[in-house]
């Protein structure tokens, strides 16, 4: 469920007109629903066992607004890099709920992580643990460690999306995790407390969580036997969401009954990392119709917002309902809808059925609030779109578009120019 609606044939982010916030900011830009991103937490967090740490994970919306929305809920933070721990902590999420992910931690990133005393870091081999045990003794620190294992589970996602499969770069390959762990034990400034996992992202059905959830629960138990206080167990997060209405994948209640059935009698810190399900469908980007230009074989939408917003549909072929700012009754038409940047992979949608537009209308690609505007570039020298945040009626711009100028001033001459 999220709040952007039509009212009065205008669709709407909660109680704000779109086009209103068009007419203010220009396009495209992105418009994020605060009630959305709160009821999506609520509703994740509910479903899951009592005391679990929900660590959203930074990487789907790097919005301080956002982080610092669901912060205000109780969100700890999964992050991927010192830039992600900077935003987290300025977001105002306690040192005490961070954990850090990620295949290529720097000793700087390490450094930072540790001074900060975040909760956790999710170690991904064996080379990593030398480097950390490294930086912690350096420092006298002691760096609270769970080891990401890679399940070899296959999640039944993109190909692109998948982590958890041994082929994939994450984790510690399963043939060497006692391995990891004997390793981790000798090692000085590290604490190993848990196992870690993450197998993918959009993910739409549960097996898969059932297969590397048991495999991580076994894990632990083993370990427990060998002697090893393993005190936490994190799962990850990749739970898929619904980016049109045939799309139907589990609900949260349904995740968390596998994820409650996994852990049950434990005894251990659960640790989950929702990304996308949190912000997917609580964010759209707005963008103007430049041109309807007819083409050969077919009609060309060009839109004012390009693969440089939001890359999704062409990494990934992903789809993203699109639909018009002013709800239209007009007969339905097919366009390839696309962007101005000049590649041919900048499309949104190929042979998309909409009500017919004219340029100069307002259109929303809807889904568009996780792994969008973290994705974006300045490609083609365009700016970074500006990112809203609506709460009721109220609406601020939270990130300004950034100008050619802001770009510019960026860049040095070398002294021979
Ligand atoms: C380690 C880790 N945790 C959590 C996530 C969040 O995944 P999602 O946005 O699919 O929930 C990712 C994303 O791939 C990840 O790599």
């Amino acid at each position: 469920m999220n709040h952007f609606d039509y009212r009065d044939g205008q669709l709407c982010a909660e109680d704000v007109p779109l086009s209103e916030i068009a007419a203010a900011v220009g396009t495209p830009f992105y418009c994020y629903s605060t009630a959305t991103l709160e009821r999506h937490f609520r509703v994740f967090s509910e479903a899951m066992p009592k005391g679990a740490l929900v660590a959203y994970a930074v990487k789907a919306n790097g919005s301080l607004a956002v982080i610092k929305t669901l912060a205000k809920l109780g969100a700890g933070a999964d992050i991927v890099s010192g830039g992600e721990l900077k935003k987290a902590l300025a977001a105002g999420v306690p040192a005490s709920k961070i954990v850090f992910s990620g295949v290529g931690k720097t000793r700087a990133e390490m450094a930072a992580g540790l001074d900060a005393q975040i909760y956790q870091f999710n170690v991904e081999g064996e080379e990593e643990l030398d480097v950390l045990s490294e930086v912690a003794s350096s420092k006298g620190a002691t760096a609270s460690v769970a080891l990401r294992v890679n399940p070899d589970v296959d999640a039944k996602t993109l190909a692109k999306i998948s982590t958890g499969k041994a082929e994939n770069k994450f984790g510690i390959a399963w043939s060497r995790v006692k391995a990891a762990f004997a390793h981790a034990a000798k090692l000085p400034g590290i604490n190993v407390a848990g196992v870690a996992l993450h197998i993918g992202s959009q993910i739409t059905e549960l097996g898969p969580y059932r297969e590397a959830f048991a495999k991580a629960v076994a894990l632990v138990k083993n370990l427990r036997a060998d002697g090893y206080q393993i005190s936490r167990i994190d799962l990850g997060g990749g739970l898929g969401v619904p980016y049109n209405d045939k799309m139907a994948p589990p609900l949260p209640e349904s995740y968390g009954a596998v994820v409650r059935e996994a852990v049950a009698g434990l005894d251990a810190q659960l640790i989950v990392e929702p990304g996308r399900l949190i912000t997917a469908n609580a964010g759209v980007l707005v963008a103007q119709v430049l041109y309807v230009k007819r083409g050969e074989a077919r009609e060309f939408l060009i839109l004012d917002a390009g693969m440089n917003d939001l890359i999704r549909p062409a990494l990934y072929d992903a789809w993203h309902d699109i639909v018009p700012v002013r709800h239209s009754s007009a007969h339905a038409k097919v366009y390839d809808v696309v962007g101005p940047v000049c590649e041919s992979t900048d499309l949104f949608a190929r042979d998309r059925e909409l009500p017919a537009v004219s340029a100069g209308d307002l259109v929303a690609i809807l889904s568009a609030g996780a792994y969008g505007a973290v994705q974006a570039s300045s490609y083609n020298a365009r700016g970074l779109a500006p990112e809203v945040l609506v709460k009721g009626r109220q609406f601020a711009v939270t990130r300004p578009r950034q100008t050619v100028d802001d770009m510019i001033s960026q860049e040095q001459w070398p002294d021979w120019l």
